[in-house]
């Protein structure tokens, strides 16, 4: 059964910006163990910025919490200012109180199909993820699931888009290509998901946002596959909504 997503829109990135990030502190506060599902992308700067600030406000923390990153780029040392890694510790991991070890990404070294293995067994035996965030691609990809992933696919490598490889250029050095492939949790991964919270900022993600919840599902669109989920929750401002039919 198809059921509509919950859409929140607000008059700009910033109030849906701290939206989400109160969001995500009550739930916390509700659930101290919460299992987070984590994104990275210019969309959760501010957010994960927020969410700091309110943790620091006090009222609950991340001492229980575990979570689970959805994507790292293929051979970028871990140190490397782009990676997904150095990116949640210098928004996040760095700033708040859930313990060392606790907050894991893909890994990206060695037998990669085994890792891609060990992560799906690391979040089943988590208990699975309670509340899972998602930023949008332009082209509809959530995670790096790119247009084609198959709706039950699972945690993999996968090449990359030439319009993901151009979106994510800004994040590298001019004279550093982005990484072609990468580690992304499967949309089956994000779909086992307890909730989802989907948050999308600016006019660059209407055509994309319309496309996942207004097209019929189709892997040309990997956002559409949420269309299945029981709990979805759409957080964006106005110039996002734009073509959503509210
Ligand atoms: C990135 C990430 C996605 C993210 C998306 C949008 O490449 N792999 O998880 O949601 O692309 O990013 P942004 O928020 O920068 O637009």
């Amino acid at each position: 059964m198809m059921t509509k997503p919950e859409f929140r829109v607000f008059p700009t990135a910033q109030a849906t910006t701290h939206a989400v990030a109160a969001h995500l502190a009550a739930a916390l506060k509700q659930h101290p163990a919460l299992r987070l599902g984590l994104a990275t992308g210019n969309t959760f700067v501010p957010v994960y910025a927020a969410l700091v600030d309110l943790y620091r406000a006090g009222g609950f923390s991340f001492a229980q919490s575990m979570s689970f990153n959805l994507d790292e780029y293929i051979g970028l040392p871990p140190e490397h200012p782009a990676s997904f890694g150095a990116y949640m510790r210098r928004h996040f991991f760095d700033h708040v109180d859930m313990p060392a070890g606790k907050g894991r990404l893909p890994i990206v070294e060695g037998d990669i199909d085994q890792a891609c293995q060990d992560y799906e067994a690391a979040i089943a035996a988590s208990g699975g993820i309670d509340l899972q965030v998602l930023g949008i691609g332009r082209n509809g990809h959530i995670g790096f699931n790119e247009p084609g992933s198959a709706f039950d696919s699972r945690t993999r490598q996968i090449d990359l888009a030439p319009s993901t490889l151009e979106a994510n250029q800004g994040d590298f050095p001019p004279t550093e290509s982005v990484p072609p492939s990468a580690v992304t949790m499967g949309i089956g991964t994000i779909l086992d998901a307890r909730e989802i919270v989907l948050v999308a900022n600016g006019a660059s993600k209407a055509e994309a946002l319309r496309a996942a919840f207004l097209a019929q599902p189709s892997t040309d669109c990997p956002a559409s596959a949420l269309q299945s989920h029981g709990r979805v929750l759409v957080f964006c401002d106005e110039a996002a909504a734009e073509k959503l039919d509210r």
